[in-house]
């Protein structure tokens, strides 16, 4: 499958993007010379596992589950039984699908304990459920019945477990105070721009201030003073009906609604487009949560702009602003960047509890040059007005990709996280794939059509100002096969076989400054190998060099990676374990792995994973 993937690869591109630099000799260059140049700041051996049913990590590491899909969170939580699952229960229950993770130290805690926050971003009905049948085109699979839906809707949102490692080893504190599951029904309010806009209103409320629940929250962020960033991502999937004579009707195409993929409006009227036209707007937002008071509202910052959130990963600016930076997770979207009025404190985390509400949103221009500008998106300014349809602010936000349109936003490549690098103030831009990019389309920032392995971008904030509105930007690396020709990919000369990767997704900059990557979108039949982490070398003459770490299990997406502060555990969220791929369908009945149970009957379960060195000291050598 491989050896056709890379011929179809061949005869797809265009010969404008086989560059100079893809056809020199040293990128084809035979493997033993490649392997021999290895980079410098990751001594650990490359894993070379071929895909399987199981997760593999480097020689010299250990991987240990932690917790898995329907694991007691809170207190009364029953033992998991698949075969009689109940909304009940699973609101008790860790929840489907985990992807971003954030680990918070407790105080006292020596960097032994502490809270890890968990989003949980969607649920794979076919394998969670025995028998329910296929997909329907209205939304969700033939066989889901309310109390179905109900699980579902109690498998989605997020969870803070307290954890503690123990002669090293992690284990969930069983009762804590801190332990909380959030859902598709928690009640959260708005704040910022956007609250209280009619464009919130339904008949549940009126005034556009409250809502229940969050909806595909993907990754996310941890901010300075230690609440959790949880980012609604494909939320146009749980909305049925049509959008047709409705008078958003173009806003509400352009963010893909109705997506019709679950079955909750056939139990939950306000997922009926026709019922309550404004409930969409409500979903898409960057959801901010105090992990250390199990009882404070969820508040959904209005501020960031409605778009489909991949992260929030935010640095605080020289001036002692934060910047938060942002992808939109669809072919031709956008990159976007937060910076707040005020300023953080780190002294008064308390100070803090609103900055989020209060800043510009910017969208990023990248010209053909490297250079590039970040355009705000202010009601008023430039076309933002009502001639275009913007009435105030709140339009504006509720409606940031038209406004972006209209602010002459560059049209990426599927951004995922967008994360900046503390040690260098470099800014790095998981593009994850865009199949649909025309030849036409190609520009330098988005530099292949057809672009089925994505590539990472990096910004360089003009003077290192992460509030400045200029910078310049480069490609990183174009991902696939660099020894495949045609391929367009372009890895370090120094990039093994077993090194380089399709489809960044997540990534982490631990504490020394190195930046790993985690994938979505690899398989055998793609790219010859699963998901994964790939270390990354950014820096000196092994930069653009990749190194593969960890695999996760066949059908798996690999989510969440976080460091401890000391480097020493690598927390990864294996998503979506044993998930249809490569024309083989996987089920509750027949799943393509039983990770990480293997028991019979027991279906594949998504899990965080805690990754340590056997020797000690920090992950990745
Ligand atoms: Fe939920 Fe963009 O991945
Ligand atoms: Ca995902
Ligand atoms: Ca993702
Ligand atoms: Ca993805």
């Amino acid at each position: 499958m491989k050896g056709l993937l890379g011929t179809a690869a061949v005869a797809l591109l265009a010969p404008a993007v086989l560059a100079p630099a893809v056809l020199a000799p040293a990128v084809l260059a035979p493997r033993a010379a490649r392997a021999g140049a290895a980079p410098d700041r990751f001594s650990f051996p490359e894993l070379t596992a071929a895909p399987d049913e199981t997760i593999h990590v480097a020689e010299g590491h250990d991987a240990q589950v932690l917790i898995r899909w329907g694991d007691p969170v809170l207190p009364g939580a029953p033992a998991f039984d698949p075969a009689a699952q109940t909304p009940a229960a699973q609101a008790l229950q860790f929840g489907y699908n985990n992807d971003f993770l954030g680990f918070i130290p407790l105080p006292g805690g020596a960097g032994n304990r502490g809270l890890l926050v968990v989003n949980h971003e969607y649920t794979n009905e076919e394998l969670m459920f025995p028998g329910v049948g296929v997909q329907t085109a209205k939304g969700g699979f033939a066989g889901m019945t309310a109390a179905l839906v109900d699980v579902e809707m109690a498998a989605h949102g997020g969870s803070v477990i307290e954890i503690q490692r123990e002669n090293g080893r992690w284990q969930v504190v069983p009762q804590s105070p801190y332990a909380r599951r959030i859902t598709a029904e928690t009640p959260m309010a708005f704040s910022g721009p956007a609250a209280g806009s009619p464009r919130l209103a339904t008949s549940a409320d009126p005034d556009g201030r409250t809502v229940k629940g969050m909806l595909n929250n993907c990754a996310g962020g941890i901010t300075p003073w230690n609440t959790w960033l949880s980012c609604e991502e494909n939320v146009n999937y749980y909305f049925s009906g049509t959008r047709d004579g409705l008078a958003d009707a173009e806003a509400l195409k352009r963010y893909g609604i109705p997506g019709n993929a679950f079955a909750w409006a056939r139990y939950h009227p306000r997922f009926d487009l026709q019922k309550e036209p404004n409930e969409p707007n409500r979903f898409g937002w960057v959801v901010e949560i105090d992990p250390f008071d199990p009882a404070s509202v969820p508040r959904k910052r209005t501020a960031l702009g409605r778009f489909k959130h991949e992260g929030a990963a935010n640095i605080v600016n020289g001036d002692g602003r934060l910047a938060v930076y942002m992808g939109d997770d669809q072919k031709m979207e956008h990159v976007y960047r937060f910076v707040t009025d005020g300023k953080v404190d780190p002294a008064n985390p308390a100070a803090s509890r609103d900055l989020l509400d209060a800043g510009t949103l910017a969208v990023a221009v990248f010209h053909p040059d490297g250079t590039g500008e970040w355009r705000p998106l202010t009601f008023g300014q430039g076309p933002l007005t009502p001639a275009n349809g913007f009435r105030d602010q709140a339009d504006v936000l509720v409606h940031a990709r038209l406004a972006a349109t209209h602010l002459g936003a560059t049209r990426m490549d599927r951004p995922e996280d967008v994360e900046a690098n503390p040690l260098t103030g470099k800014v790095y831009v998981m593009l994850t794939a865009n199949d649909t990019r025309t030849e036409l389309e190609v520009e330098p920032a988005n530099p292949r059509p057809k672009n089925i392995f994505g590539h990472i971008v990096e910004i360089s904030p003009a003077g290192g100002d992460h509030a400045a509105g200029g910078f310049t930007w480069e490609v990183l690396v174009r991902c696939g096969d660099p020894a495949a020709p045609g391929a367009g990919a372009s890895f370090s000369p120094a990039t093994t076989t077993f090194g380089w990767f399709g489809n960044p997704d997540n990534c982490a900059v631990d504490h020394q400054g190195r930046l790993w990557v985690a994938t979505d979108g690899n398989s055998a039949g793609s790219t010859g190998r699963t998901d994964g982490i790939w270390a990354m070398e950014t820096e000196g003459k092994g930069r653009g060099t990749a190194r593969r770490f960890f695999s996760v299990p066949v059908g798996a997406e690999m989510c969440g990676p976080c460091f401890t502060a000391d480097d020493t555990t690598f927390f990864v969220a294996v998503q979506h374990p044993g998930e249809s791929e490569d024309g083989r369908v996987s089920t509750f009945d027949d799943p393509s792995t039983r990770w990480p149970d293997f028991t019979a009957g027991m279906p594949p379960r998504p899990a965080v994973v805690a990754i340590t060195r056997k020797a000690g000291g920090p992950v990745g050598g």
